[in-house]
């Protein structure tokens, strides 16, 4: 355990303690799925760090299903747990189970991605990296390496999640400044490496192997690495006649970065645990109002 941890239980277990409250708080976690290689860390990590805490996980994995989200924040609710936390799907359809969880006295902590719903009041806060910023730096790397000028191909992630919209906000901001840069053709691939490698392929048939066409930017790395298979098969050089800027930073884009088939990656970081388990604890022995959103730093890495 890091000293950053230790200390974070100790001042939690401590003040509980001085409560009278020394028990285990029982959490329940609704995660979104395990696409890719980025989720697994991050549910293997709040699954690992929960102990360190005090915390009793209840984790329920929705396998990229709102429905199944919905079903088991309702089980948590009959439950009793003391606090639910949510990395929701997509942002809509949230108002009415935030709703039923205030009306059961329960406070809920979105992680990761983001709902929109009117009532900010329904959730506590939302602790997360900031996706428009990670669509900016990647716009801005790129900017700079193509000095400005730059038709680009883009792997959107899940259609209506969060990092999809903010991702795409962010990095459409910064190259809009530019007026010979430009999304030339954008689709979905769903945040999987299967997602990436079908949408790389459906681009290189409408471009004629991706003549002109200058970047590739991924809302995941996953669907990059994806992109990066369906470019060699069809005999293009990824990361030299294309360059390549997803997000994530997981070790097999490192790896790609290093074999030089990609360039960069802007870090989303995955053992969060530390951020989001103290922010939960200290608001249970203390309840008041939060920001609204509590940021966790994000960095672009690239090969030098
Ligand atoms: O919500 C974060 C995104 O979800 C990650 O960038 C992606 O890998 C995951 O599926």
């Amino acid at each position: 355990m890091s000293l950053k941890k230790i200390i974070a239980a100790a001042i939690v277990s401590s003040s509980a303690i001085i409560a009278g409250t020394a028990s285990a708080q029982t959490i329940g976690f609704s995660q979104v799925g395990s696409e890719g290689d980025w989720r697994p860390a991050f549910s293997a990590n709040m699954q690992e760090t929960a102990s360190d805490y005090g915390v009793d996980l209840k984790f329920a994995n929705a396998q990229g299903k709102q429905e199944e989200q919905l079903r088991a924040v309702r089980a948590f609710i009959a439950q009793g747990v003391d606090a639910i936390i949510i990395a929701p799907v997509v942002v809509t359809g949230w108002d009415q189970v935030l709703q039923e969880a205030k009306e059961a006295e329960i406070p809920v902590f979105l992680v990761d991605r983001d709902v929109d719903v009117e009532d900010k009041s329904l959730y506590v806060t939302r602790i997360s990296a900031d996706f428009n910023l990670e669509g900016r730096l990647a716009g801005a790397w790129l900017a700079a390496e193509s000095l400005g000028d730059c038709k680009i191909v883009e792997l959107q992630g899940t259609t209506g999640s969060a990092p999809a919209i903010e991702r795409n906000g962010g990095f459409q901001a910064v190259i809009d400044q530019f007026p010979a840069m430009e999304i030339v053709a954008t689709q979905s691939g769903d945040f999987t490496t299967e997602g990436g490698k079908r949408v790389m392929e459906a681009f290189i048939k409408s471009t004629n192997n991706l003549e002109g066409i200058c970047a590739s930017f991924a809302h995941n790395d996953n669907m990059q690495l994806g992109a990066i298979q369906a470019m060699k098969e069809a005999g293009l050089n990824p990361g030299e006649d294309v360059l390549m800027v997803s997000v994530d930073y997981v070790p097999a884009i490192m790896d790609a970065i290093a074999a030089g088939d990609a360039n960069a990656s802007v870090e989303l970081r995955s053992a969060v645990g530390e951020f989001i388990y103290p922010v939960i604890l200290d608001y249970l022995e203390n309840p008041r109002e939060l920001d609204k959103w509590i940021v966790i730093p994000s960095d672009l890495h690239t090969a030098n």
